[in-house]
Parts: C-alpha cells; structure tokens; sequence
C-alpha cells in the first residue's frame, strides 16, 4: 500500500516471536510464512492500494493469552491489529503498518442461552447466523442483520457496530450488545455492562467500544440481548418504473401505512441485474427501473397479512407497476440471497470500484438518489446504488468505465468520492452508515465531522491506548495530517 509508516513501532524479531509462542503455542504462531499472512493483509474492501500484510499472526485462545500479548507489544512498541472473520469494508483488520495480527477463530463458543434474561454470551468468533440457528429452537432470535452474516463474525459486528437489512425496525448491532469483557490496549482486563437492560454506573464504556473498529479494545465475551422470534414474516418485491419513483415512495410507504417494516431495501436494475447474473438466478422484473425489497413481520400470520396488503397497496397507489409477494422461507431466501449477494456481484466484476456507505436521515433519501444521478451524469460514470433505504443507508458504487485508464480513475475516484461525501454532508448525512472509516475513509472524515470532534476522538484513544498498539492509523491518525481539512 502506498502509505508508509510514519511511526516508531519495533519489527516483529525471532525473540518476540519466540514470546508470543510461549503465550499461545508454538503451533498458534504463524510466521515466516509469506503465503500464509498473505490471507491477513486485507479485508474485502477491495484494491491492493489497501492491504497490507502482518509480521506475525497469532491465535489466541483465552483472554489471559490477549491480555499477554497486549502487554508485549506495548512493551516492545509493536502495533496489533484484531481480526474476526475479515469481511469487513473499510479496512479495519487491516494490519497497515504490519505487526501482530490477533486472529479471533480459535474463540468461537457460544457461552451461555439464558432464557430467562433473554440473553446470549457469546465469544467473538461465532458467526452471526449461528447464533440464530442456536436460538430459534428456543422461538429466540437476535435481531441483528448484517448482509454477510453466514460469514461474518459477531466480535467484528460489535467492533463494526454493524447495521444491515433490518435496522429500521429493529436498530444497529449496539442496541443488543449489553456486556463485553474487554482487554485493553494496554493488556488488562475489563467486565463492561452485564446482563442488565439499565445501568447508568459510570459511563457507558460498552457503547464507547461498540463501533470503535477494534481501536480501543479486544472483546473476548459479548452478551447481547434476544427477543422473542416472530411467528410470521412475509416479504413483498414491489417493482417501480424508475429508481425516483422506488425510492420516492420509502418515507410515505412508512408513514402513511403507521407501519414500521422489518426492511425496506432499494435496488437498482443495475444492481439486481448483476446479482441475478451471478448468481445464475432468473426471477422475472421485466422492465423495473428500481426495487423496493420489504419486509414484514409480527407475531401472528393475520397481523403480518393485514400489514403488507396495506403496504402492497400504498404501493401500487404509489406506482409501483407489480408487487409480488413472498411468503414462505424457500421464496423469501431466494429475493434476499439476490440482495445480499449485490457486493459480490461487483467484486467480480472490476477492482477499480468503491463500494460506498452514505447515510442520510431517511425521509432525505430521494433527495440523496436524484443528487446521486447528478453526480454520475457529471462526471459522465455510473454510479449503481442499492442498499437500506428505510434507514437513509445506501450503498452507491463507484465504478470505472472499463476503456478508462488506471491513471484516469485514480484521479477521478478521489474526487467523486469529495464530492458524494459533500452532497451526502449538505444533507445532514455522513460517510459510513455501518461499514466504518477504517482506512479507506479516515482521510474524509473532517468532511463531515468538525475539528472539536476528532479533538475528542483522539484524546479517547491516547488516554485508552497511550503508545497507539491497538489497530493504529484506523479511522483518523493521531497526528492531524495535511490531508485533514475540509476541501
Ligand atoms: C450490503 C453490505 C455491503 O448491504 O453492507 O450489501
Ligand atoms: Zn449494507
């Protein structure tokens, strides 16, 4: 990657590598081994311009071995970056200045169901669908939805504060997340929170660290909150002529109905189409502009009828031109395997793309669509959008054109990228919705934050972290840099 370390961090020598065996296990040190790390230089955000690869990988596997390492590398001034199942979008595993990387698998169990409390404790490791597949039995579910949830884990949804498809009903990752057991930047270990639905004891250090992109802290145990899993659920797949009408019709779909659905997600014909070709899928939408996917559910088959014939209506009175209707699971995972499969899609498709994450107060989403479409038809590129519409959440792509040279797209992307932010900033939004800055980002982040802000973001990672070991250079850097000033 083309940013150099600008730090004084100490390289990972025989002698530490010998340290971190004594603390894991020598067969839970992978080092010298250049093909190996490889597989730990990058996340899936794409572009070689954002890997890096570590010195050493190291797999733990108690929260006394992390607390261990952390105290190492503070000692020897070596960065450590946490990874769980590294499918995160702005690059936060990503080891950018090498070091240790702290792989999460070996933590992968499921702790405790308490169906009492309606609660899970769980390690960081466990992959998010299995936590439902563990509680369903028990007519539990957690309500978290990210996209990659059969492969991402549920430590990297707290370090993310993941969002996904169902965050307009039923909130982002930080509404569940109620206790973590911490190892801190400088190797000790913290209960935070508990299996409490109050508590105002101090600060709230579980919201601090839920969403800091593994800069603040390890988590080793998480407890998050279940709800009781409703009994019915159907989707609609409502087809609209143009992307304006689709995306005109989520707020008063919401708030002429005086209904809140599970999901309401946009998708462009570009978008879909590419899903439906990769996934050799041939579900007919004829000559759709846009897609409204929506999703309803409750705790009885009539209440969740009387709901989506009322949105199925408001539909068509708003234009759409088809809505049909999936209830049954086998139907319902067909539309959603379409949806969430859109970011693989156009991962094959060209490496010189930006997969996006704006947010926006929701009833300013068509404003943020028709704002968009005036971006793309300046610069004359096609900006594909899909994504959580009903939480102001979208996920537009930059993409080159494939006759655009290398040098062209890496002039033009910065700039598109300043000036989507900015349009997305005019309307109360932000950059990153549920991906994070990361990397990728941080760069952009005082487009839309003020100065005073990241003042406060930086003198909470020195007091947590103070030689800067945990996951460095991750959504700002310590130092501001000449980069970081509103253009
Ligand atoms: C999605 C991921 C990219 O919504 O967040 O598909
Ligand atoms: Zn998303």
């Amino acid at each position: 990657m083309s940013e150099e370390p600008n730090t004084n961090y100490q390289k990972v020598t025989d002698r530490i590598v010998e340290e971190l065996q004594a603390i894991v296990g020598e067969r839970y040190v992978i080092y010298g081994d250049a093909d190996a790390l490889e597989a730990y230089s990058h996340d899936e955000t794409g572009g070689k311009q954002w890997a890096h690869p570590p010195e050493v990988a190291v797999r733990p596997e108690t929260t006394e071995q992390i607390a261990a390492i952390m105290k190492l590398a503070n000692r020897e001034r070596i960065p450590v970056t946490p990874r769980g199942a590294g499918s995160g979008l702005s690059g936060g595993a990503v080891p950018i200045y090498g070091g240790i990387v702290l792989l999460s698998d070996r933590m992968n169990r499921i702790l405790e169901i308490d169906t009492d409390n309606l609660m899970i404790t769980v390690e960081p490791a466990v992959i998010t669908s299995e936590i439902n597949e563990q509680v369903e039995p028990l007519r539990l579910f957690y309500a978290g939805y990210p996209m990659s949830m059969e492969t991402c884990s549920i430590g990297g949804n707290v370090a993310e504060n993941a969002g996904g498809g169902k965050a307009i009903k039923y909130g982002v990752t930080s509404r569940y997340v109620l206790g973590l057991e911490v190892v801190t930047p400088t190797g000790d270990i913290v209960q935070l929170g508990g299996k409490l639905i109050k508590d105002v004891t101090g600060y709230n250090l579980v919201q601090l660290m839920v969403g800091s992109e593994g800069t603040l802290g390890i988590f080793t145990k998480i407890t998050l909150k279940l709800l009781p899993l409703p009994q019915a659920q159907v989707d609609l797949l409502c087809l609209f002529s143009s992307p304006e009408q689709a995306i005109g019709a989520v707020t008063t779909i919401i708030t002429a109905c005086g209904i809140i659905p599970t999901a309401v997600e946009f998708i462009d014909r570009q978008s879909f189409e590419a899903s439906c070709k990769y996934l050799n899928e041939t579900l007919p939408y004829q000559d759709a502009g846009a897609m409204l996917l929506i999703t309803l559910d409750g705790h009885s088959p009539d209440q969740v009828q009387n709901d989506y014939e009322a949105v199925g209506e408001k539909c068509m009175e708003l234009g759409a031109t088809e809505v049909y209707v999936a209830d049954n699971p086998t139907t319902s995972e067909r539309i959603w395997r379409i949806r969430r499969n859109i970011p693989e899609a156009y991962n094959l498709i060209t490496q010189r793309q930006s997969g996006e994450d704006i947010v926006v107060p929701p009833a300013s989403i068509p404003q943020l669509v028709a704002k968009i479409r005036r971006l793309a038809e300046k610069y004359d590129v096609l900006i594909p959008t899909y994504g959580h519409a009903g939480d102001g959440n979208l996920h537009s792509r930059l993409v080159s054109k494939p006759e655009w040279s290398d040098e062209y797209w890496n002039e033009l992307l910065p700039r598109l990228q300043t000036e989507l932010y900015q349009l997305t900033a005019q309307l109360g939004g932000r950059i990153s919705g549920e991906h994070g800055i990361g990397h990728k980002r941080k760069k952009y982040l005082a487009h839309v934050v003020s100065q005073e802000y990241i003042t406060m973001l930086r003198a909470i990672k020195r007091a947590l972290d103070p030689n800067n070991i945990l996951n460095p250079g991750k959504i700002f850097d310590m130092e501001p840099s000449s980069t970081e000033s509103i253009t």
